[in-house]
């Protein structure tokens, strides 16, 4: 028997989300090891007072989606003043908001709105570098020999930078001060390095920690966690600046992963282990999965985002290695996988599989695939709505990667273009229709739009929360053991938890399989799948979840 999607039947007026929810089933372990985190990319995602910009309030009034759609967690990225030079990863201070956002009082609204939903916020914190506007780094421009300068890398004034190192928005990675002193920025030079040498810079940010751990979030994302330290001597990178498809290696090896870091994760786990129920997910970019596992140690980061999958093409060995790669990986360290297969650096899924009708249908079975596998899943705000990559002219562009390569990467913005809530103009991001959003809406993004899909029972947002209650349900989901294993084109991921088996089997292939099955199908991913006593059969670029008998 297959499960079917079940219709939301709802009028615009009356939201299916404005019904009052359950809190969630208490769980045996931790929450964060099995949770399903919703990142809100915050400029985004609603805007509250009709300015063009996403902010905490609008952010506020959409909860109650968030919660029937069911998830457990959301993650917000910065909420920081910020020198906008880097979507708010370039902060000036780290203990306030940004006033486009609203204020520390909305913070703490937003926490308290959450938790009645039965919801967590984790916030992100951005410790390998400031804005070029902090304070600190003001202060040591204008006074090299401050207690300031000593917080970031400064060399003293050459015709040659002090190494070889790289930006990885592009260009060397140091610049020069107006009174010509060289300073270290591994991204935009709008975003000074932190020297984590100094002791001054570690505690301020235990202070910030504990700043917002007092105001009830439940944790943090922790950007660049392979950052922080760099080689004590500043000497040059052995080999060209070149990442693999999966991060940085050892041509890298004198401004990344340096052992000091551990140390800095060893003590913030200690702050948040005074707050009960509360993590850190590590942002850990590196080309071998072990030592990316090393960040996850058990008095280390709870997780670090695992990157295998996002940046996987639509082929069984690559998801098959992916998904063995992160859980033999992170299983050595006893740390649950944190999958993600979208986020606010990476073109949309439903565009990187293709595009058009089958990169949608290929998103959707990915959808399933994610939500089956053991550990945390982490879903970018606007994959629930099947939104593919949006064309955004190039000038109106605003990430620094386009113009610090001259143009020649696209850069973030296409997947960072506001959330489509109503089938308006405007698409309802805006309190006022006639606002500006901060990134352009594509006229066509009015047919993903929220209002609309709750009205259709095949949409992707349906299947998605279909698949968290199904997944709520069933302890072999989320908080299973796995196998993985592929046939052909066929890929099959064997969950196994309470006592009960669900396989997730995806066909990547361009035929129809024939999946020998004597159990259950929970759900699928699309139209088309034939269930019959013994086989289903599965056609090109579905998933379904099969309940073993
Ligand atoms: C990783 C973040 O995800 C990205 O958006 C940002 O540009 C860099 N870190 C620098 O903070
Ligand atoms: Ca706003």
């Amino acid at each position: 028997m297959s499960a079917r999607l079940v219709a939301a039947g709802t009028a615009a007026a009356q939201q299916p989300w404005s019904r009052p929810v359950a809190p969630p089933a208490t769980q045996e372990q931790p929450w964060w090891r099995s949770a399903v985190v919703y990142q809100v990319y915050l400029r985004s995602f609603a805007d509250g007072n009709g300015d063009g910009i996403g902010d905490l309030a609008g952010l506020r009034a959409r909860l109650p989606y968030l919660s029937w759609l069911g998830v457990d967690a959301l993650w917000i990225n910065p909420h920081y003043p910020s020198g906008g030079a880097d979507g708010g990863y370039d902060v000036v201070d780290y203990r306030a908001v940004d006033p486009e956002y609203g204020d520390v009082s909305d913070v703490e609204a937003l926490v308290a709105d959450a938790r009645r939903l039965g919801l967590r916020v984790v916030l992100d914190v951005v410790p390998n570098h400031t804005s070029d506007r902090h304070p600190w780094f003001q202060a040591a421009l204008a006074d090299p020999d401050c207690p300031e300068a000593s917080r970031y890398h400064f060399a003293p004034p050459s015709e040659e930078p002090p190494n070889n190192w790289r930006s990885l928005f592009g260009g060397p990675a140091w610049s020069r001060t107006p009174d010509g002193r060289w300073y270290l920025h591994l991204f935009a030079p709008e975003q000074p390095d932190l020297n984590w040498r100094d002791p001054v810079v570690a505690e301020d940010f235990e202070r910030t920690l504990r700043f917002w751990l007092d105001r009830g979030v439940s944790g943090f994302r922790v950007d660049v966690a392979y950052g922080l330290y760099k080689d004590a001597g500043l000497r040059d990178n052995p080999g060209e600046y070149s990442p693999t498809l999966f991060g940085h290696g050892p041509e890298q090896a004198m401004t990344w992963n340096q052992p000091e870091v551990h140390d800095v994760w060893r003590r913030w786990r200690a702050v948040c282990d005074e707050y009960p129920d509360t993590m850190l997910v590590g942002e850990v970019c590196l080309a071998d999965l072990d030592e990316v596992a090393l960040y996850s140690r058990p008095d280390e980061l709870h997780q670090s985002l695992s990157f295998r999958l996002l940046k996987s093409a639509w082929d069984t060995p690559a998801f098959a290695e992916a998904i063995g790669s992160a859980l033999e990986a992170f299983g050595r360290v006893g740390a649950p996988v944190s999958w993600v297969l979208g986020n606010h650096d990476k073109d949309r899924m439903v565009t990187r599989f293709g595009g058009g009708g089958t990169g949608l249908a290929r998103a959707r079975a990915a959808a399933l695939l994610l939500l089956s596998l053991p550990g945390s899943a982490y879903v970018y705000a606007g994959d629930e709505l099947g939104l593919p990559q949006a064309h955004v002219p190039d000038e109106a562009k605003q990430d620094p990667i386009f113009f610090r390569s001259g143009g020649e990467r696209a850069g973030r913005d296409g997947c960072r273009v506001p959330m489509p809530w109503n089938a308006t103009t405007g698409v309802g991001f805006s309190r006022d229709r006639s606002a500006k959003p901060w990134l352009p809406v594509p006229a066509e993004w009015k047919r993903h739009a929220v209002s609309r899909q709750t009205r259709e029972s095949g949409s992707v947002l349906h299947l998605y929360r279909q698949a968290l209650a199904v997944r709520a349900e069933h302890p072999a989901l989320g908080t299973g053991e796995a196998t993985v294993s592929t046939r052909g084109h066929v890929l099959t991921v064997r969950c196994t938890g309470g006592g009960r088996t669900v396989r997730c089997v995806v066909n990547m292939g361009a035929d129809t399989a024939l999946v020998r099955s004597r159990g259950r199908v929970l759900l699928e991913s699309g139209p088309g799948v034939h269930t019959s006593a013994r086989s289903v059969a599965l056609p090109p670029d579905t998933a379904v979840w099969i309940a073993e008998d």
